[in-house]
């Protein structure tokens, strides 16, 4: 008997696990993928990693820009102690962020967002097509304009898995990796553990593994898990939001110094060289598979703004799974089911909102309140 039975092991349910270890609270994660697996299904490692609330800041969620501010505001203490537990970088890079216009619309767009952004006092600055240059100076000449966030930063998502799979480890916490939860145990109206099976094998290799209180953390799957029998309340409207990606590799002529977006793509600089470049939304099921046309319309978004990168090597694609909900906030914290809680549907934003999810929900986990920066998320606001 455990805790806290953590169902999933992406970056959430580590840094929420992680959290609690280092609070003293008995903690399990269950994760289905191995740690050396060529692909782990997690959104975690299909995102680029940009921490950016002002650049993906929409018009009508001052509930999201908000939770959005404050994780940002967490990050640099975040990461220094997570590195600090597991003795590795998470890659952590703070430039700023420049939003290019690719054409007069774009920019009209821009300008919109700029105004918006001035009304609620955001730090962004509009920039000329040339002063952007001076910025970017790999900026097209076609480009008439752009804003520079200079608060919107990156961290390197996959390190940032990497580090908290070994953080939660050295704080004590019990991660088993390979196992994948089939349904929640529920005894007397109570979450009283979870039932599991190592990854890919039939029913009948089930095992229960007892907690006192357990925590889904399963992304995009976290309604599949729950949808059903007494667990049917606490499924959350989360469906997955299919994102391609692909790797370019800069060369010394071309190495971007900030993160840049427009209203279509972003293109991420890494510290290992590769430009990470993304993303497609689309509404495709679990269908994580490339097309040519997700391709097609990354890197002609991204030549549009950037010509130069025609003639870099193209390294890698992939594909992830966004968990959505039906309001795009994400939903945090208790269910009806006593000893269940949820924390998903981070969207596009849950590399950013990590830190303060982590230490909201693992506050409500060691003492049974909800923080209030995470009351506008329940769960209970769907009905
Ligand atoms: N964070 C950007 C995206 O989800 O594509």
């Amino acid at each position: 008997m455990t805790d806290v039975l953590i169902v999933g092991g992406g970056v959430m349910g580590l840094a929420i696990g992680w959290r609690l270890a280092r609070a003293g609270v008995e903690t399990t994660v269950l994760e289905r993928d191995v740690a050396d697996c060529d692909r782990p299904s997690g959104a975690w490692w299909a995102a680029a990693g940009m921490l950016a609330p002002l650049s993906e800041a929409g018009f009508d969620d001052p509930h999201a820009l908000a939770f959005g501010r404050a994780s940002l505001d967490l990050y640099p203490r975040f990461a220094a102690e997570l590195e600090e537990d597991a003795g590795r970088s998470v890659g952590l890079r703070t430039e700023g962020t420049v939003i290019a216009a690719a054409d007069r619309d774009e920019a009209a767009w821009l300008r919109r967002q700029w105004v918006y952004h001035q009304e609620l006092g955001l730090p962004t600055q509009w920039m000329g097509g040339d002063e952007a240059r001076e910025r970017e100076p790999h900026l097209g000449p076609r480009v008439p304009a752009a804003l520079f966030a200079p608060t919107d930063h990156q961290v390197d998502s996959r390190l940032l898995g990497a580090a908290l799979r070994r953080a939660f480890v050295a704080r004590g916490g019990v991660l088993r990796e390979g196992w994948e939860a089939s349904r929640i145990d529920v005894d007397g109206g109570r979450a009283a553990g979870v039932w599991a099976r190592p990854s890919g094998a039939e029913d009948g290799a089930e095992e229960r593994i007892g907690a006192r209180r357990v925590l889904v953390c399963a992304g995009s799957w976290t309604r599949l898990l729950l949808a059903d029998g007494a667990t049917a309340t606490a499924a959350p409207p989360v469906r997955p939001v299919k994102g391609q990606l692909l790797a370019l590799e800069m060369s010394p002529l071309l190495t971007l110094a900030h993160v840049v977006r427009t209203r279509r793509v972003y293109l991420v600089p890494r510290e290992d060289g590769r430009l990470v470049v993304g993303a497609t939304s689309e509404e495709a099921g679990f269908d994580v598979r490339m097309t040519a046309g997700g391709v097609l319309d990354l890197l002609r978004d991204s030549w549009e703004v950037l010509p130069g990168i025609y003639d870099l090597p193209l390294l890698q694609t992939w594909a992830g799974l966004r968990p959505v909900s039906r309001d795009g906030l994400p939903v945090l914290g208790a269910t009806p089911v006593d000893g269940l809680y949820l924390a998903t549907g981070h969207g596009r934003n849950g590399i950013l909102l990590t830190p303060a999810t982590a230490l909201a929900m693992a506050d409500l986990l060691a003492t049974g309140r909800a923080p209030d920066a995470i009351l506008p998320f329940a769960l209970s606001r769907f009905g």
